[in-house]
């Protein structure tokens, strides 16, 4: 047995160690990919790639979709969610931490009821990075969302947002590791940063669009590269060459040869080379510019010299491309981030010095700073305050409660921490919603301020740790089924203002110090209740007795009882004697009659005593008195 399980052990080290350095040797980046709404994996066609069946989506429903033209490869199925299935809802994937490129294309489904495009907002960890145009179902390019992002809490949580314009509708989810270094453009840019991509173009290009460079290195995150070949100007014309480019394939980017074969340039060697693209304003771009010198006739320094000017400033001055990379077929990247105040972003090459510029690649992102998450204790909280109180779908509840800030959850109130940089809950009002169940003991949400659940068929007891949430000003728990009583901590809100618990079961002593708040300065409601008392407006309570004082009492009611019962017997024995006595008496002697006619009377007095004290503690010393006297 030993044996067997030695031998098991090593063969999984072996294997272990032999995975680590085929790893080691031959690395390859994290991939998922998921065909949503697929009920089987997927293997698509030429490059094999294995798309997983849906998971880890929080809601929605599976549909057919209706244009898949625009993707390679095609997949066929989509995942949307309805409205009535809450307005936030998520994919949560557990990946490995890292740095990852997250794609996500967007699909119709295919259905005459389904007409409109839907318009919704995407986020990626709580922080919302795009809001879908109108018009992208018609667009190649609107047809998915890309972004840098870095995951360190072991999972992904990719949200769509519904805006009221139909259900958000999505046919794919990539999620491919990228270099821990990829795009690094400056000191900011390990604070907390995303990097959506807007724009990646192959300036004279020729590969179809969507094509993913599946023969290449997959740590540049198997991007597309869209092709054209004019910025739309008289003068700029294609270029291309089959020599092999030096320096490319390399980290952080790994970007393939094939970008720096062909470029766009100048014919006119007097004219700027420049492309615009629309962006939205007051937001920071991050701009990659690739240049390769694959013009035969440019053999050597100094032989083309330009100006890069990004919206007119200056971002980089006399590049010459053999210069800075090093010899012709040299690939050659600058990087500038900057802030875009208008509605364009305008990157130009202005010659300076010998031949027209020329250009290879661009890219342009749009740098978006991360959002605090929720204090991950409140949102363990939340998590099970929804499942324990059954909270209907509709509410949805999936992905952080505060952030992205344009979608908090619905019933709550969120607040900006500064000391921990952390979303808190300040307010929960899910008044009338229906709600069946019951409210946990443990929830921990010690920033509340306010809670109104009133109006809903809440059961069970009001949980003692409400005690603790020390801010508390406004505890609304009526119309609701709590039963039990109010429990003692709740004398410890001393910040209480208004508190409504009327029209429940509760039942028992409110706790004093609860009572001494309200009489000052808290609006309060009790009434209708299955029994509360001792504060002013409502009944006083009962003696406040404990199960041994009950039991006692119980057992001295009983001995007394018993008491009684053998008094009574004596009395009725001696009352038999004494009418025995009168007899022989009332036949011997006149005297001894009227003796016995008083001990009567004075036995009827006594009698009538007792009655009026047949409750009371003097009960039993009654009785013994009784018998005393009786036996005497
Ligand atoms: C999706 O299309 C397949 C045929 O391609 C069909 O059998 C299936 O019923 C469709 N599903 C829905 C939900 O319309
Ligand atoms: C981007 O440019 C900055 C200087 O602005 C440079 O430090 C950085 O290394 C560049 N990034 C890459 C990946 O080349
Ligand atoms: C490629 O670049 C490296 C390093 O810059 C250089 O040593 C090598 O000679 C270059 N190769 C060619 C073919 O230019
Ligand atoms: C743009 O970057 C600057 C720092 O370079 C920062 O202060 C500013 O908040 C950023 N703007 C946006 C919209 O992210
Ligand atoms: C240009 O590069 C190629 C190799 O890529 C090399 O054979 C050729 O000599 C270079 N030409 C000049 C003028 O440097
Ligand atoms: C509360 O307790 C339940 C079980 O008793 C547990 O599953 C849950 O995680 C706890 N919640 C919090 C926020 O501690
Ligand atoms: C709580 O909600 C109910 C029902 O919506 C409302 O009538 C009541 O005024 C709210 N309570 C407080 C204290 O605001
Ligand atoms: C409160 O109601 C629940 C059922 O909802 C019951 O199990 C529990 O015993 C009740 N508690 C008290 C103190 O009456
Ligand atoms: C009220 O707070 C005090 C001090 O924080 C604590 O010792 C006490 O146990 C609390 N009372 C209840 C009933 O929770
Ligand atoms: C208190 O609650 C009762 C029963 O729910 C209601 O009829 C009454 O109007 C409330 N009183 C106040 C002052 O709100």
């Amino acid at each position: 047995m030993m044996l067997i399980l030695n031998y098991r052990m090593l063969l999984l080290q072996l294997t272990l160690f032999v995975a680590l350095c085929l790893s080691s040797s031959q690395p390859e980046p994290f991939a998922m990919r998921i065909s949503c709404g697929a009920l089987v994996n997927v293997q698509t066609a030429q490059t094999n790639t294995l798309w997983y069946k849906d998971f880890g989506y929080t809601g929605g429903r599976s549909e057919n979709a209706s244009i898949t033209s625009f993707i390679v490869p095609p997949l066929t199925t989509l995942r949307y969610f309805p409205l009535s299935d809450g307005p936030e809802n998520c994919y949560n994937i557990h990946i490995p931490n890292g740095h990852y490129s997250v794609r996500i294309f967007f699909a119709l489904v295919q259905d005459p009821n389904f007409q409109n495009e839907p318009l919704f907002d995407v986020s990626v960890e709580g922080t919302q990075i795009y809001s879908l145009p109108s018009g992208w179902s018609t667009e190649e390019e609107g047809s998915f969302v890309e972004a840098l992002a870095f995951i360190s809490d072991g999972s992904v949580s990719i949200c769509f947002h519904s805006t009221g314009h139909g259900d958000p509708s999505i046919l794919s989810i990539e999620i491919l590791q990228v270099d821990d270094k990829a795009y690094y453009f400056g000191p900011l840019w390990d604070q907390g940063l995303i990097l959506r991509t807007v724009k990646r173009l192959s300036c004279g290009g020729q590969r179809p669009e969507y094509d993913e460079d599946y023969s290449g290195n997959h740590w540049g995150g198997d991007r597309f590269w869209s092709p054209v070949d004019t910025f739309g100007q008289y003068s700029d014309q294609v270029l291309a060459t089959e020599n092999s480019i030096n320096l490319t394939s390399v980290p952080p980017n790994y970007y393939p040869a094939k970008i720096y074969q062909t470029a766009l340039v100048s014919t006119d060697s007097q004219a700027d080379l420049f492309y615009s693209i629309d962006v939205d304003p007051t937001r920071n771009y991050s701009i990659w510019l690739h240049f390769a010198e694959i013009d035969p006739g440019i053999t050597g320094e100094g032989q083309r010299v330009f100006d890069i000017l990004i919206n007119g400033d200056i971002a980089f001055k006399d590049v010459d491309i053999i210069q800075l990379s090093g010899g012709n077929n040299t690939a050659l990247v600058l990087n500038k981030t900057i802030a875009v105040n208008g509605k364009t972003l305008t990157v130009t090459m202005h010659p300076t010095e010998g031949n027209h510029p020329i250009i290879n690649a661009i890219e342009v992102f749009e740098v978006i700073l991360v959002e605090s998450m929720t204090f991950a204790q409140e949102v363990m909280s939340l998590q099970a305050l929804k499942n324990a109180l059954g909270l209907p779908l509709r509410l949805g509840w999936n992905g952080d409660p505060c952030v992205p800030q344009q979608h908090p959850w619905s019933g709550i109130d969120c607040h900006f921490d500064g000391s921990s940089s952390k979303w808190v809950i300040d307010g929960l009002s899910l008044d009338t919603q229906g709600l069946k169940g019951f409210l946990p003991d443990n929830i921990s949400l010690l920033h509340l301020q306010s809670i109104n659940l009133s109006g809903n068929s809440i059961h069970g007891a009001i949980p003692s740790s409400f005690g603790t949430i020390t801010g508390l000003q406004i505890l609304d728990l009526s119309n609701n089924f709590f039963n039990g009583s109010i429990p003692e901590s709740l004398g410890n809100l001393t910040s209480l203002q208004i508190l409504n618990l009327n029209s429940n079961m509760l039942s028992g002593r409110v706790p004093a110090a609860l009572g001494g708040r309200l009489l000052h300065r808290v609006s309060f409601n009790f009434s209708t209740n299955a029994g509360l008392c001792g504060i002013p407006g409502l009944p006083t309570c009962g003696p406040h007795l404990s199960i041994g004082a009950v039991i006692g009492i119980a057992v001295a009611v009983f001995v007394a009882f018993l008491l009684i019962v053998l008094g009574l017997i004596i009395w009725w024995k001696r009352r038999q004697n004494i009418l025995r006595a009168q007899r022989i008496a009332a036949r011997d002697a006149p005297y001894a009659k009227a003796r016995t006619h008083y001990v009567r009377d004075v036995q009827m007095t006594r009698h009538h005593h007792h009655h009026h004290h047949q409750h009371g503690s003097d009960h039993p010393r009654t009785a013994t008195e009784h018998g005393s006297n009786l036996l005497s």
